[in-house]
C-alpha cells in the first residue's frame, strides 16, 4: 500500500488531537500522597504535602463527608454541594478526583456555573433533574434525569442542574476529574464580584440599565 500525503495528514491530525486531549491533574509518582494537613507547609506546591508513607492507615482513605444532606435552607438557589477534599479525605491528595453530593430543594437549582479544572459526571439518585451545559458554539445540550441516569459535563463549560419536582428534594452524586475542580458561578462572578464590575461594562454587556443591575445585585445578595 502506498502512503499518500492524505494519510500522513490524517496521521498528523490524529496525533495533534490525541496530544490536545483534556488532561486531568498531573499523575502521582507514588502509590499515594496522603495529605499532611496538620504540619504547615514551608513552600507552596501543586497540591498538599505528603505524610510519610509509613504512617499510612486505612482511615486516611475513608470519609463520611457525603453521608448527610447539606443544609439547603439558607441558600437562595436551594442547593448545597458537599465535597470530598484533602481535609476530609486525606488519601485523595494527588489522585485527581473529587466526589460531590448535591442536595437540591423542591424546584431548587444549581445555577449555571463552571469548573475550570474538571469534567464532571453526575448520577441522579433521587428526584427529577433537568441538567444541561452550553458548548463554546453556544449550543445547549440538555436532558431530564431520573434516578439511575447519569450525565457528563465537559471540563470548563457552563452547566446547571434544576430540580423539576415542586414538592420533593433531589439528590445527585458527582465525580470530578480534579482534586481541586474550582467553581465559578456565572451570575455571582458577573454581578456579585468584589469589587463589582463597573456598571458601564455590565450595561453594555447585557444591554440593561443601572436600575436592572442594582436589582440583580440585590437579588443575588451582592
Ligand atoms: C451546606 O451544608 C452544610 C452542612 O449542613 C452547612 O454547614 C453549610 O453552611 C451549607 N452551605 C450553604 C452554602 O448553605
Amino acid at each position: 500500500m502506498k502512503i499518500s500525503s492524505k494519510m500522513i495528514q490524517l496521521f498528523l491530525y490524529s496525533l495533534a488531537l490525541l496530544l490536545s486531549l483534556a488532561k486531568t491533574d498531573p499523575p502521582p509518582l507514588q502509590d499515594f500522597c496522603i495529605a499532611d494537613t496538620a504540619s504547615p507547609s514551608l513552600f507552596y506546591n501543586n497540591g498538599v504535602p505528603c505524610l510519610n508513607p509509613n504512617s499510612a492507615v486505612s482511615s486516611h482513605f475513608v470519609t463520611s463527608a457525603l453521608a448527610k444532606p447539606g443544609k439547603t435552607s439558607g441558600n437562595i438557589f436551594g442547593f448545597n454541594a458537599t465535597l470530598t477534599n484533602t481535609k476530609n479525605l486525606p488519601g485523595v491528595n494527588t489522585m485527581g478526583l473529587t466526589m460531590a453530593r448535591i442536595d437540591i430543594t423542591a424546584n431548587g437549582i444549581v445555577p449555571p456555573h463552571t469548573h475550570p479544572r474538571a469534567s464532571e459526571v453526575t448520577i441522579c439518585l433521587k428526584g427529577a433533574l433537568l441538567v444541561g451545559f452550553v458548548d463554546t458554539l453556544g449550543r445547549l445540550f440538555t436532558q431530564q434525569l431520573r434516578p439511575g441516569d447519569s450525565f457528563v459535563f465537559p471540563k470548563g463549560l457552563i452547566h446547571f442542574l434544576y430540580n423539576m419536582d415542586s414538592s420533593k428534594p433531589a439528590l445527585a452524586l458527582s465525580g470530578l476529574s480534579s482534586q481541586n475542580p474550582g467553581l465559578q458561578m456565572t451570575s455571582m462572578a458577573t454581578f456579585a464580584s468584589k469589587p463589582p464590575i463597573p456598571d458601564e461594562v455590565l450595561k453594555k454587556a447585557f444591554q440593561i440599565t443601572s436600575q436592572d443591575i442594582s436589582i440583580i445585585r440585590k437579588n443575588l445578595g451582592g
